[in-house]
């Protein structure tokens, strides 16, 4: 991004789109002041520590100091290069970008996601041909239509043990890159006769395979793609690229186990669902949840395994601040088996009615309970007690001892002092927690020299006096990093004649030091409106630590003099440095 060119279509761009617009699409955001909060995307957290400037037009998060501008967020969420994000942004902002040389080549991975690409096509067509009627039918067979087929870009890899692998090399590509990123084995294709899914990563990209046996074969029922430099099977959800939408419409996730329970599902249009790619459920994949929406339906398979999974990956969300609910399929159905045997609304109407993950956790403690002895149903009965403590809902938790009394002939009264007991053991839970704004105290850390000095840097960026008292010499800084800063700050101005921090961030973009100040600086929050006399405050402040400094400095150099006569010398003109007239 060298060129004039580019650098006015970066600022174009930037024009043209609102940060809290665009960062609305990932994050909600709520209004308070003159900015707008929201749960930071960029780090482990529930509350809502990240603020958006509209009038600066950039970010910041409190906690993890992640901050920036429209391109930064961007960038870093979807996990783009710069240019990329460019590309993304500019097509939304409706700016051509015809003039920009976009190389793709530079990418190290490009070569990766080039052969993910053709072997994709190439499973693609492979069904469409005579090798591919019996995968079809197949496919027919289990109610998996050629529009679907067509939606869900299913492929076939074939019955010949290097087809694949072949093509490739003819295209010039290595035996040792393709064996890399999993599709070939030694010198065979890895994958074959198999019914092929494509699995894309976080920006839609073609990055692995998993591929489903059809016809006889007696190993692995699906053969996923293994590690590789561009796809960790734990980092990504299927459909996770498609679903953002949908899911930001909802505000609410599905999450499912498998690729057939995804496709049905959105197949009969409920489309707000993610699979995991069988139960187990990796901190990554939180993490990506909780890019989409703190709402959470577990919607895993009705079998044992299923119910596990539910219980396990369940705990771990609530831990997370998510809010939980689950849907309970009967009879070790998954929601394919299910929507194909009871029909869409029936699934519908049991998502509507997910029930809560306690009143799961309550249900699920009944498993393997013998109801005929008493010291089992002591003991299941406070394991539910136990769970009810955790309901915030007093009439919820009332309901639970209800149905207890009744079901084991208990006092009401017995249960509600027992329940007492336990809700006094539980930490408070708000049921939804308001929106708190913590702000941590790390802008406090610094002193009142510094404390000045960034306030003048702050001021320098949006006020002309303070910019033209520092070009006439009427302060200046004590380190480098901030002289390099409001030399960059004066420059930036005579370059554009006007300064929004969020294309100085742009501006800035390579200089990871004084973009860590400039965040600093920014994170002051002071007043826009300020008085001459504030600013002169904050000078005299700055030249008695300018002083001080000097002070210290000639102290050092005297102790390393032997001459008693420039001894004397600096010794004098420390004297006139604290009376104020050095
Ligand atoms: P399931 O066994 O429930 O498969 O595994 P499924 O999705 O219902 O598929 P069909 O209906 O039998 O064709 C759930 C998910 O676990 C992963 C797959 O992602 C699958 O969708 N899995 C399962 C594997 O990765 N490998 C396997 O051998 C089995
Ligand atoms: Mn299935």
């Amino acid at each position: 991004m060298e060129n004039h060119e580019t650098n006015s279509i970066i600022l174009e761009v930037r024009k043209k789109l609102d940060i809290v617009q665009v960062i609305s699409q990932y994050v909600s955001l709520v209004k308070k002041g003159k900015n707008y909060f929201g749960v930071c995307p960029f780090h482990d957290d529930t509350n809502p520590s990240m603020s958006v400037s509209p009038e600066k037009q950039i970010y910041r998060c409190f906690s993890c100091g992640a901050s920036g501008n429209v391109f930064s967020f961007v960038q870093e969420f979807e996990h783009l290069s710069f240019k990329e994000t460019l590309y993304q942004l500019a097509e939304k902002a409706g700016v051509q970008l015809q003039n920009i040389s976009y190389t793709k080549k530079n990418d190290q991975y490009d070569k990766f996601y080039e052969i993910y690409q053709i072997s994709h096509n190439y499973y693609l067509n492979n069904l469409q041909t005579n090798l591919g009627k019996k995968a079809k039918a197949y496919l027919h067979e289990r109610s998996i239509s050629d529009e679907m087929i067509k939606e869900f870009q299913i492929g076939l890899s074939l019955d010949i043990p290097d087809d694949l692998i072949q093509l490739l090399i003819k295209k010039g590509y290595n035996l040792s890159d393709l064996n890399m990123i999993g599709l070939a084995n030694s010198n065979r294709d890895l994958y074959c006769s198999r019914i092929m899914f494509p699995l894309k990563d976080l920006s839609g990209r073609i990055v692995g395979f998993s591929g489903r046996r059809y016809d006889g074969i007696k190993d692995n029922k699906y053969v996923n793609t293994k590690g590789t430099p561009i796809f960790q099977k734990g980092t990504i959800l299927y459909n996770y690229f498609d679903a953002r939408e949908a899911i930001r419409k909802k505000n609410q996730v599905l999450l499912m186990e498998g690729f057939m329970a995804a496709i049905r599902s959105i197949t009969v249009g409920v489309k707000n669902v993610v699979s995991l790619m069988g139960t187990a459920m990796t901190k990554e994949q939180v993490d990506l949840l909780k890019r989409l929406s703190n709402n959470v339906v577990l919607c895993l398979d009705g079998d044992d395994p299923g119910r596990e999974a539910t219980l396990l990956n369940g705990e771990e969300l609530e831990k997370k601040g998510f809010n939980v609910r689950v849907v309970e399929l009967s009879d070790g159905l998954d929601p394919d088996d299910y929507i194909l045997k009871y029909g869409a609304d029936s699934f519908r109407s049991l998502i509507e009615n997910a029930i809560s993950f306690s009143d799961f956790k309550i249900r699920s403690l009944r498993k393997g309970v013998n109801f005929s002895s008493d010291k089992e149903v002591s003991n299941y009965i406070n394991q539910v007690l136990i769970e009810a403590s955790k309901i915030t809902d007093e009439i919820r938790r009332e309901l639970i001892l209800k149905t207890l009394a009744k079901d084991y002939d208990i006092g009401y009264n017995t249960l509600e002092k027992r329940l007492s007991t336990y809700l006094e053991k539980t930490p408070k839970k708000e049921s939804s927690p308001p929106v708190q704004i913590v702000i941590k105290p790390k802008t406090l850390k610094h002193n009142k020299y510094e404390l000045a000095e960034w306030s003048l840097l702050y001021y320098m960026l949006i006020n002309h006096t303070v910019r033209n008292w520092f070009e006439l010499g009427k302060f200046n800084f004590s380190t480098e990093q901030e002289r390099f800063l409001a030399s960059e700050i004066i420059y930036y101005y005579k370059l554009y004649g006007t300064l929004v921090p969020a294309d100085f961030y742009t501006y800035l973009q390579d200089k990871k030091e004084l973009l860590n100040l400039l965040n600093h600086v920014l994170a002051l929050e002071l007043e826009d409106e300020v008085s001459d006399q504030a600013i002169e405050q904050y000078i005299r402040v700055v030249r008695e630590n300018s002083v001080n400094l000097e002070i210290e400095r000639l102290k050092k150099t005297m102790s390393e003099k032997n001459d008693p006569l420039e001894k004397a010398r600096i010794a004098e003109r420390i004297r006139k440095l604290k009376m104020g007239s050095g």
